[in-house]
């Protein structure tokens, strides 16, 4: 294949794969802030890096030495090393030749020790990567039957597999293939996982488990393109903060990002006044310690739910919780440096606010207690339209800066990063209080 025909991933791992110091690492990240994880790689780990964008993915060339940077990060979800990526040219008629394909690329082409050898290293697994035919012929047996005993168990829990590090030093890999699958082909996903793995069973001698393995090789087919990748997270790197889950926990890497949004620096007041279960500023408080981080919510259950995830966090008495309203904060006018809040959405239950109301009061005040002319506030809503009307409402209090459109759980959900505008609140009070008169209850 010409190398105009390549991909940009293709070159960007063409280029990893001629230096034995340089690897392709893939990150999922959540749909929508693809940007803000680039930025965090230019940040942490090589401000010239090489990737590739795409939706909920980046890729990236590091060199060895950079991998402990990547665990740094708080915005990516799950890390892969990128063992291989090529083109294939299917008949589209005949599944058996074109699962071939993948047979024979397994077997004469797809080079993978450099990168177990990495995997190796980074997840500190302490087991055989290549055993002989004895070792392997000894213990075969044992692990069909315990594989037939386990398959059930560990997919309910939220680990991956099995930790890698757990591993003894006498044991022999336990591996499973995965594969997603995007268009049209003659075969299904798991007849690629199937073939695959069967391939570098014969190859490596690796024993088959779906449940406790120690190594997924996850398998991305997209149209031709085959992109294989060895899993390091064990277990996704957004459930780092919290202990008590409600029904809106936020993951902590979108926290992250929204944060990151908002370019917090130290000295800074940063308030989350619809605060839930505390994840947006538990992870303030660990990333920006140098920030006073206030928190609140006017349901007491949500109240006692952030206490207990703060008590239970790194972070512990660094944050002040409070039962409060957004329509009434105790804060002097222009006080706060910068909001970041998670807008509730759909009706609330007994009091039934409508978001429409609460939204305009929640603008008014924030406009208040923003400071002039350098406030900043991220709002992640899923009611763009009551969001949008508060806005006009809300006039020239503020400017917005960036709006992204985000997949939060499945759900499609906006971000509106405000800057507040030199405007006197006082200026806009008369409006405000009409208003909130009319809808106060
Ligand atoms: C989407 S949830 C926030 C979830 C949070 N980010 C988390 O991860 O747990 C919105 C929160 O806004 C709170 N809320 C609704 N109306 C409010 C008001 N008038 N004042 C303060 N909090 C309010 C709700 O109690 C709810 O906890």
């Amino acid at each position: 294949m010409s190398v105009d025909n390549e991909s940009d991933l293709q070159k960007l791992f063409y280029e990893s794969s001629t230096n034995d110091n340089v690897f392709t690492v893939s990150t999922t990240v959540d749909t929508g802030f693809e940007w803000q994880a680039v930025d965090e790689c230019k940040e942490k780990i090589n401000k010239n890096v090489k990737f590739v964008k795409e939706r909920g993915r980046i890729f990236f060339n590091v060199s060895w030495t950079e991998f402990a940077q990547i665990q740094e990060m708080r915005s990516i979800d799950n890390i892969f090393i990128v063992a291989d990526v090529r083109q294939f040219v299917f008949t589209e008629t005949s599944k058996e030749t074109d699962l071939q394909l993948f047979k024979d690329a397994v077997q004469n082409s797809i080079k993978l020790e450099k990168c177990l050898n990495a995997w190796k290293r980074i997840t500190g697994f302490q087991g055989k990567i290549y055993p002989t035919a004895e070792e392997y012929s000894l213990v075969e047996k044992d692990c069909k039957l315990s594989n037939i005993l386990t398959t059930a168990v560990t997919f309910k829990g939220r680990k991956r597999g099995q930790d890698p590090s757990d591993a003894k030093d006498d044991e022999i890999l336990r591996y499973r293939v995965t594969c997603e699958r995007t268009g049209k082909h003659t075969f299904e996903s798991g007849d690629v996982a199937r073939t695959i793995g069967g391939e570098l069973q014969d190859k490596y001698l690796w024993l088959v488990d779906l449940s406790t393995y120690y190594l997924e090789i996850v398998c991305k087919l997209i149209n031709s393109e085959l992109i294989t990748h060895l899993r390091v997270t064990h277990e996704s790197k957004h459930r780092r903060n919290i202990m008590c889950f409600g029904p809106t926990t936020l993951r902590a890497t979108v926290c992250y990002n929204l944060l990151r949004l908002a370019q917090p620096r130290p000295g800074d007041i940063i308030i989350d006044p619809m605060c839930g279960g505390g994840s947006i500023p538990i992870e303030a408080a660990l990333v920006y310690p140098q920030a006073y981080i206030i928190a609140g919510d006017n349901h007491p259950k949500a109240v006692v739910r952030a206490k207990s995830n703060i008590d239970a966090s790194a972070t512990k008495c660094k944050i002040d919780m409070m039962n409060w309203s957004v329509s009434q904060l105790p804060f002097k006018d222009s006080y706060v440096d910068i909001v970041v809040t998670d807008m509730p959405f759909g009706k609330r239950s007994g009091r039934m606010v409508d978001n429409r109301i609460l939204y305009k009061q929640f603008l008014i005040e924030l406009g208040r207690i923003l400071k002039l002319s350098t406030g900043r506030s991220v709002l992640l809503t899923y009611d763009r339209r009551s969001c949008n009307m508060a806005l006009q409402m809300a006039g020239d209090l503020y400017r917005v800066t960036k709006m992204l459109g985000v997949n939060i759980g499945g759900l499609q959900a906006a971000v509106y990063v405000l800057k507040r505008t030199d405007v006197l609140w006082d200026q806009f009070k008369p409006k405000a209080i009409k208003h909130v008169k009319h809808t106060n209850n």
